[in-house]
């Protein structure tokens, strides 16, 4: 499996913890799916109908819903997930046992995963096969509630209302036109790494006007706001149909995007938007295929601010050599607008896209597939991005994904290493939690503004590794005033003792140091600084010139 796609398929076994599940490619309008059940009677063995399962994943309560029809003992039909729909393949009922396979469409690549249920009065007890995590991505797979391969009950019932768009027939989709390759200027934005809030790592698509209004105003109350973080990010799940002449319409959940704008405006934030090259995002809505133009002008009439761009379906329609031209397209209708709006492109870090992205007008793209809330996933991220150095600067940042800081699946010692480590990497800081809720992690974590202002110096130079002993890694950090961020992560599972050397960014002799998550001066040091760094910590200093 391709490394983008190996990203997203990690993404959803760690959001439903149960069978990864088809993507957009398989979505299909709940309408479209086999009727309920009217000659259900479970006990005689008939299971055709609708059976939705509940689960509380990373996604908070999920739906997995199965529409089964049975004939003559043989079970088709389809799974589906907030993440898309996949057909069942290949089903036998035999009394009271069956089994089928899901086909998972990971971007064109099908694999059937098998599917083990018994029916226990009105219920399925299913007992998925689950996969577990691919090679070499690091981190469990996991199952409903924490327990690996344990079963799931599905009852029958109704599901829930989604805004995901119809199945796109890829064969049958007119080819939309890409533009010839040319540097786009420079849109004078994100001069430092953007800061703000997205909604995708707390509420995934479950998020609606209200939601977005409530963090607007928990950003200005709990400090974040005047601490730099004024993007108020939408993630995916916004979306709804486009109108007779194509334009993009809101769902339901967000009933007045100008209206939302403003409001956020008013806060003295601004607020960004999500969509996709292709004609589905990542959750199965609407992308931006054949519409860009079109939708680039609703966004600036809406009053957005910043748009991510999520490669998603467009893998299905063109390859990766097309992947510049595509975001081109949109850069090109964004600076069409008239309205300054961050461009973050969200490829996975695929077809090099730091030595291109700034050409197509992008003020960010991310070079990796996507961060989960464990410190195995943030520090195998974050630590391999020394080499990206280069193409940070002002106005175009690297970004290794959003924040996970105040989510809960990382200690503080390791939330700390996540804050410096995009400090040093001079990493967007989008937070990814819920800001109404008072967590110690925002006052003392993401609220550290001699950090922030590690990320936010003025140089725009991104960090690099300078210095390794064994757990310990030491990353530097140049900054406008000549002094040196300084980081000395213990990556092991014990305390360790590490030490940093002038030499190392060329320096030497008494330099003074201050210790950032301390907030104290420690005092002047000749040529080395030794320290005891907690498990999975940090030590953060600025080395005075
Ligand atoms: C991809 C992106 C995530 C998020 C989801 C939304 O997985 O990498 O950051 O935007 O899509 O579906």
């Amino acid at each position: 499996m391709k490394k983008w796609a190996t990203g997203i398929f990690v993404l959803i076994i760690m959001l439903f913890g149960i069978l990864p599940v088809a993507q957009q490619s398989m979505a299909q309008p709940a309408a479209a799916q086999a009727p309920a059940a009217s000659n259900g009677d479970t006990a005689a063995g008939n299971i055709s109908g609708t059976w939705i399962a509940k689960f509380n994943g990373r996604m908070g309560e999920i739906e997995i819903v199965y529409h089964l029809k049975v004939v003559d003992g043989k079970i088709t039909g389809s799974q589906s997930l907030p993440f898309g729909d996949s057909p069942i393949v290949s089903g036998e009922l035999t009394g009271d046992t069956f089994h089928f396979a899901v086909a998972l469409d990971m971007f064109g690549n099908v694999q059937n995963r098998e599917v083990t249920g018994k029916i226990v009065g009105d219920t399925l007890v299913l007992t998925p096969a689950l996969p577990g995590p691919p090679p070499g991505t690091g981190g469990p797979g996991g199952a409903p509630g924490g327990s690996r391969g344990g079963p799931v009950v599905a009852r029958r019932g109704t599901p829930a209302t989604s805004y995901r768009a119809p199945a796109v027939d890829y064969a049958a989709l007119p080819k939309v036109s890409l533009p010839t390759i040319h540097a786009l200027s420079y849109n004078g934005l994100a001069k430092t790494p953007p800061m703000g809030w997205n909604s995708w790592n707390k509420f995934q698509t479950r998020i609606d006007d209200k939601t977005v209004r409530e963090i607007a105003e928990a950003a200005v109350t709990s400090g974040m706001r005047d601490a730099g973080y004024i993007y108020i990010n939408i993630d995916d799940g916004w979306q709804g149909t486009r109108d007779s002449k194509g334009a993009i319409q809101p769902n339901p959940n967000f009933p007045d995007m100008k209206s939302l704008a403003s409001y956020v405006h008013a806060l003295g934030l601004k607020i960004g938007v999500y969509s996709s090259p292709g004609p589905r995002t990542c959750g199965g809505y609407e992308g931006s295929y054949g519409h860009e133009e079109q939708d680039a002008k609703m966004y600036a009439a809406w009053g957005m601010d910043y748009l991510k761009y999520d490669w998603c379906s467009a893998g299905r329609v063109w390859k990766d050599e097309d992947m510049q031209a595509a975001y081109q397209k949109m850069g090109e209708a964004l600076q069409q607008t008239g309205r300054p709006m961050v461009y973050a492109l969200c490829q996975y870090g695929r077809a090099n896209v730091g030595a291109w992205g700034q050409q197509v007008g992008a003020n960010l793209w991310r070079t990796t597939g996507d961060i989960r809330d464990r410190y195995d996933s943030m520090a195998k991220i974050g630590f391999a991005q020394s080499d990206n150095a280069p193409y940070a600067g002002p106005g175009h940042w690297n970004d290794p994904d959003m924040l996970e800081i105040g989510n809960g699946g990382m200690t503080p010692d390791e939330y700390r290493t996540h804050f410096s480590l995009w400090a040093m990497i001079a990493a967007p800081l989008i937070a990814g939690n819920d800001l109404r809720a008072k967590t110690v992690e925002i006052k003392q974590i993401l609220l550290n503004k001699e950090v922030i202002a590690i990320d936010q110096d003025p140089l725009g130079k991104g960090g690099a590794q300078v210095g390794q002993n064994g757990d310990i890694v030491v990353w530097a950090k140049p900054l406008a005033s000549g002094d040196y961020a300084v980081a000395i992560f213990n990556r092991g599972t014990q305390s360790a003792k590490g030490a940093a050397a002038w030499k190392d960014f060329g320096w030497s002799g008494k330099h003074a140091v201050r210790d950032l998550w301390a907030h104290a001066d420690s005092g002047e040091f000749a040529d080395v600084y030794s320290t005891s760094v907690p498990t999975h910590g940090v030590v953060l200093l600025r080395v005075a010139k």
